[in-house]
């Protein structure tokens, strides 16, 4: 079926993340109204339930919500965070774990990971190890989150060593997308999702690339007819992979397209001074230029295009190539020290991780680095 634009999600379809043994979940694309007949449908029923949200969230849907919940029966009880990366961490999680454990909930008590991947992260892993597991659902409100973070079921919070090196695997029992959440969303958290939803339809969907570079414009202004099809495309992309390898022992890997140079970029330049999402848009740069060197047919400059769409606000030619490199070498996903780089073989196709020769990989940072 064609790709169209659509002003509602009342007709979309759930999405369906098959992962087999009676632990296959839906992605569901309805209001926060609707956020309890969801809950009930998934067989949770109401009692206690514990929303986790940050301030800037809590600011426009922490009363909706609220109000949503007690109509249908629900105590909820909100715990709001501070906004931001360095809420996922140890302290925050030990506030998640004294309110729940004071309030006495019980093995069926669901947590509401209400926010961006922050809060999705970080209240994923707190369900994941209260009681050795309580229902999750996740209810993502950024873009980032909507695409990427809420489905796959990684949780986790940061350690002082590094992001992300304390968490588990646990799976929400649905996430439930409101893609009218993002009128509220910072335009750099917007252009920084578009990110992800461009790598999606570059490692795994050809058609949502062609509409991209169709409506490109209206896209990136976030144009409300967009959004059902662009995102519920991009989350069936996760889905699938997913879907194919849970704990990222395969294929999951070319969900880092962009990410070796990307999480290269980050560390180099400090945390902060460019977004995720413009660190990546840059290592997707790069990641074209190493797909065309090793596959001639896939369309470098075409592809470009729409990635440069992506604007970038920090400066790429003071981050010298060598020290990418460095860090490239203690990349988690490197092996004996030698990066391996996601790789396209054709639009809408990613093959898998290679190395690549140090110079090769010079010329694609330089490709990066064009205006
Ligand atoms: N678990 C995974 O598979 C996975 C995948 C990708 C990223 N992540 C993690 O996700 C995090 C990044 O996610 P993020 O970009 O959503 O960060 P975030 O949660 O910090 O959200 C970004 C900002 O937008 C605000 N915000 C979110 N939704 C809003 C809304 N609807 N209206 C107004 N403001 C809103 C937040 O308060 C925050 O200030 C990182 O910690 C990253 O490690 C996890």
């Amino acid at each position: 079926m064609a790709l169209s634009p659509s002003p509602s999600t009342e007709s979309l379809s759930p999405v369906q993340v098959p992962l087999g043994n009676g632990r296959d979940y839906a992605v569901h694309f309805r209001s926060l109204q609707h956020l309890p007949a969801l809950m009930e449908d998934a067989g949770l029923s109401p009692g206690r339930s514990l929303v986790v949200t940050d301030e800037n969230v809590a600011a426009h849907y922490r009363s909706p919500l609220h109000t949503a919940l007690t109509n249908a029966g629900w105590s909820p009880r909100v715990v709001v965070l501070p906004p931001g990366e360095s809420t996922k961490a140890p302290e925050h999680l030990q506030t998640l774990y004294d309110t729940a454990l004071a309030w006495g909930i019980d093995r069926q008590t669901p947590v509401l990971a209400l926010g961006g991947g922050v809060i999705g992260d970080l209240a994923g892993f707190a369900a994941a190890t209260l009681l050795r597991g309580v229902p999750l659902v996740q209810i993502p409100t950024s873009l980032i989150a909507q695409v990427d973070s809420a489905i796959g079921g990684k949780t986790g919070i940061n350690h002082a060593e590094g992001k992300n090196l304390i968490g588990a695997f646990y799976q929400p029992a649905f996430v439930c997308t409101d893609v009218d959440v993002l009128d509220t969303l910072p335009q750099r958290e917007w252009t920084s999702g578009m990110a992800e939803v461009v790598k999606h339809a570059l490692i795994a969907d050809a058609e949502l690339f062609e509409y991209l570079e169709t409506h490109l414009k209206d896209v990136m202004l976030r144009r409300r007819e967009h959004r059902p099809p662009v995102i519920r495309s991009a989350v069936q992309v996760k889905a699938g992979v997913v879907a194919e390898d849970e704990r990222e022992a395969g294929r999951r890997v070319i969900l880092n397209f962009g990410h070796t140079f990307a999480h290269a970029i980050e560390r180099v330049a400090g945390y902060g001074t460019f977004t995720h999402g413009e660190a990546v848009a840059l290592g997707m740069r790069a990641g074209l230029y190493l797909s065309h060197h090793l596959h001639g047919d896939v369309p470098r400059d075409r592809a470009d295009r729409l990635v440069r769409a992506i604007p970038v606000e920090g400066d790429p030619s003071t981050l010298a190539f060598d020290a990418l490199y460095d860090a490239m070498r203690t990349d988690k996903k490197a092996v004996e020290g030698e990066p391996r780089f996601v790789v396209l073989d054709r639009l809408g196709h990613a093959d898998g991780a290679v190395a690549l020769p140090r110079s090769v990989v010079e010329q694609a940072w330089r490709f990066a680095q064009r205006d």
